[in-house]
């Protein structure tokens, strides 16, 4: 098989919502994890921490997230702001029209409140992917740190793209902070950043065939 270039893996890599349950090797994952590692971060520090699910320990974590949705389906108390307050433009209009376009290819009409609300707890699933992994920081780190979780994440989901396995990162995961320490058993001086669903992507799917808009290049690069 060819292997596709990094300018083919960065084109076709997409956030994934919906998977089939063709499971994954543990291998897999912790090979392209592995690889990964291989990301820059600021000093060299490292600052991430994975823990994977996958096969009877998903089915385990899966299982335990359907009790903790039923008692307590708004989630847990966050840990971290994942957009700012009053969010302002033009970021607002972005998140709105990622929002809208996703529900537009679900056909999920802006009314139905309720249909929309439970689409999203889709997100506490791993929209049916089963394997993902957890990304954690260490809660002395700053905002150079996170954005070193950045590098790792976007290279293991181009590597798994690569490999042609599917991915969602999912901040959503900041909604379950202590259901996701205590299973994964991270120390406590660390937090969770967010999940990555980790699959083969669903190709009936409608909600797959959304290719998400980006703003005009002269708004977001500019030569000096
Ligand atoms: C750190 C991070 C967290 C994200 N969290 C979620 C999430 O919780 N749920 C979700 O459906 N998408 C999530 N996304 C996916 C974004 O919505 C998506 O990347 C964006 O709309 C651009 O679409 P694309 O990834 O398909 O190019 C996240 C993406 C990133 C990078």
């Amino acid at each position: 098989m060819k292997r596709l270039s990094v300018s083919e893996v960065v084109a076709r890599r997409r956030s994934t919502r919906a998977f089939l349950n063709t499971p994954v090797d543990d291998a897999l994952i912790a090979d392209v994890l592995t690889r990964a590692t291989r990301s820059p971060s600021g000093g060299n520090l490292q600052p991430w921490r994975f823990y994977v699910v996958n096969g009877t320990s998903m089915a385990r974590f899966a299982a335990l997230m359907q009790t903790r949705m039923a008692d307590n389906p708004g989630g847990e108390a966050t840990e971290y702001d994942v957009y700012p307050a009053n969010l302002k433009e033009p970021y607002r209009s972005r998140r709105f029209g990622v929002g809208e376009a996703m529900y537009e290819k679900l056909g999920i009409p802006r009314e139905d409140k309720f249909a929309r609300l439970a689409w999203l707890q889709n997100n506490d699933r791993f929209f049916g992917a089963p394997a993902a992994a957890f990304c954690f920081v260490d809660r002395v780190m700053g905002k150079p740190q996170w954005s070193d979780l950045g590098m790792i994440l976007q290279t293991a989901i181009l590597l798994f793209e690569e490999q042609g396995i599917a991915t969602c990162a999912q901040e959503a995961w900041s909604r379950w902070p202590q259901t996701v320490s205590q299973f994964t058993g991270a120390a406590p001086e660390m937090m969770l950043f967010c999940g990555l669903a980790i699959g083969h992507a669903d190709p009936q799917a409608a909600v797959n065939t959304l290719v998400s808009a980006r703003a005009p290049v002269e708004e977001v690069i500019s030569f000096v």
